[in-house]
């Protein structure tokens, strides 16, 4: 085989949610290659060379390093270490750090994932780098395209529209996105119904992820049966906030907070909170809303607060949802977890960019007024609702787009 003929690719993670949506992609790489290695020699076959970059845009262990060793993720082979900033200075940053690194490598293809700062800032980068006379650049692939809020005050609305500008092969989700991308003059030609790769993780490591020791170590465990479910575990919710328009004016989140009130009546609102919302829970003086300790010892007082903990790695929060009563969130990705799993959801927007979730997944849209938040959470606590599983969430979405990327190669000679 002539091993010359390699395609040459750079991957970005750089936040949280980036991992989990990226970590099938390197394994179904990898896939190939393995698959062209052992089925003889033949003209046709070709290698796809990953160079794995990580912006650095989350660094704590329990935001990235814990990621890299639950989703099995190899160690990244460039990592620019840019850090928290104004969405201005991180962009920037990570466009001037990455510009060097494209320039070095000369990638044959760029792909980025989500919608984070990290997403857009390395997108635009590829799309005005030239490496030669011709302004020979990179094919861009966006893994989440078409998703759309229509919000625009929402950062990642702005950084979903703009990657998707400039994106070469758009590898969309659910149908919304193919609807939303055809509305904004995108050819049909470049966009491509793969499904979720996130899903992709979750259905490979939930059963491991079941056997996470998670509930023990947070007494979950009913050891009156009387008080539990049928498998032992008592009733909780599940519950996460982070976006900025929730958390960070105070009498939002207070509103949002009394909102809860009466789910942490009800039973244990497990809150694994995210360093911003940590921070201002403190400068907003909530604390009185939050009980931080996780034992077993907990007065009647206590559990009638939210269990505010650091921030869990991927096994052990999949091992939460699976088993929460009701999962409470303002995350994008929660939203189609719960969908996939069947847990009910109540989102804490007034929008979703994943209308599938609500249409025919577990999830309710509660805006952000208290009123509304403790409706929904009542609705979905006694909810009965029939639910499916979106189109092509089957596990096999990185496989697909690894699919498309070597047809790509093959039609258009790029090798
Ligand atoms: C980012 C994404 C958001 C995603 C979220 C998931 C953008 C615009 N937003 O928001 O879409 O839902 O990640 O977590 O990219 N911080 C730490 N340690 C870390 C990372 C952040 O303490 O490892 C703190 C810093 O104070 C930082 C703040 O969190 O200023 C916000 O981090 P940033 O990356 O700017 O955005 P997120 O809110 O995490």
């Amino acid at each position: 085989m002539d091993r010359t003929k390699t395609f040459k690719i750079i991957t970005v993670v750089g936040a949280r949610p980036n991992f989990m949506k990226a970590a099938p992609i390197l394994a179904a790489f990898q896939d190939h290659n393995e698959r062209q290695a052992t089925s003889g020699v033949k003209d046709s076959h070709f290698f796809l060379q990953n160079l794995l970059v990580h912006t650095g845009q989350h660094y704590d262990e329990s935001m990235s390093g814990s990621f890299f060793a639950d989703l099995n993720i190899p160690k990244p082979h460039v990592h620019l270490g840019v850090g928290s900033g104004s969405h201005a200075a991180q962009t920037a940053e990570i466009m001037k750090r990455f510009e060097e690194v494209m320039l070095r490598e000369r990638p044959d293809l760029l792909v980025v994932v989500g919608d984070v700062n990290s997403t857009l800032a390395c997108a635009l980068v590829a799309a005005k780098v030239s490496f030669d006379a011709n302004g020979a650049r990179p094919l861009i692939a966006h893994i989440e395209a078409g998703l759309r809020s229509f919000d625009r005050s929402m950062p990642e609305e702005i950084n979903r529209i703009i990657t998707d500008r400039v994106a070469d092969l758009l590898f969309v989700t659910e149908e919304s996105g193919l609807r939303n991308l055809r509305g904004e003059g995108i050819p049909d030609e470049k966009v491509h119904f793969v499904g979720n790769t996130m899903i992709d993780s979750l259905l490979a490591l939930k059963s491991k992820a079941e056997h996470s020791s998670i509930l023990d170590t947070m007494g979950l465990r009913a050891d009156d049966p009387e008080r539990g479910s049928a498998d032992g575990t008592i009733r909780y919710a599940l519950m996460t906030l982070h976006r900025p328009s929730n958390v960070d004016q105070r009498a939002t989140f207070m509103n949002i907070l009394e909102g809860l009130e009466e789910l942490s009546h009800t039973c244990p609102v497990i809150f694994p909170a995210h360093p911003r919302t940590q921070k201002r829970i403190a400068e907003f003086r909530l604390e009185r809303f939050f009980s931080a300790e996780n034992g077993n010892s907990h007065s009647a007082r206590e559990n009638a607060r939210i269990r505010m903990v650091p921030p869990l790695g991927y096994l052990d929060f999949l091992c939460l949802m699976v088993n929460a009563a009701v999962v409470v969130t303002d995350s994008g990705g929660i939203q189609e977890e719960t969908t996939c799993l069947g847990v009910p959801c109540v989102t804490v927007r007034e929008n979703t960019e994943r209308p599938i979730t609500v249409q025919i997944g577990t999830n309710v849209l509660a805006g952000k007024a208290k009123e509304g938040i403790r409706r929904a959470v009542r609705q979905q606590l006694e909810s009965k609702a029939a639910h499916s599983v979106p189109e092509r969430w089957d596990g096999k979405s990185a496989q697909r787009i690894v699919e498309v990327i070597c047809k790509e190669i093959r039609e258009k000679q790029l090798l």
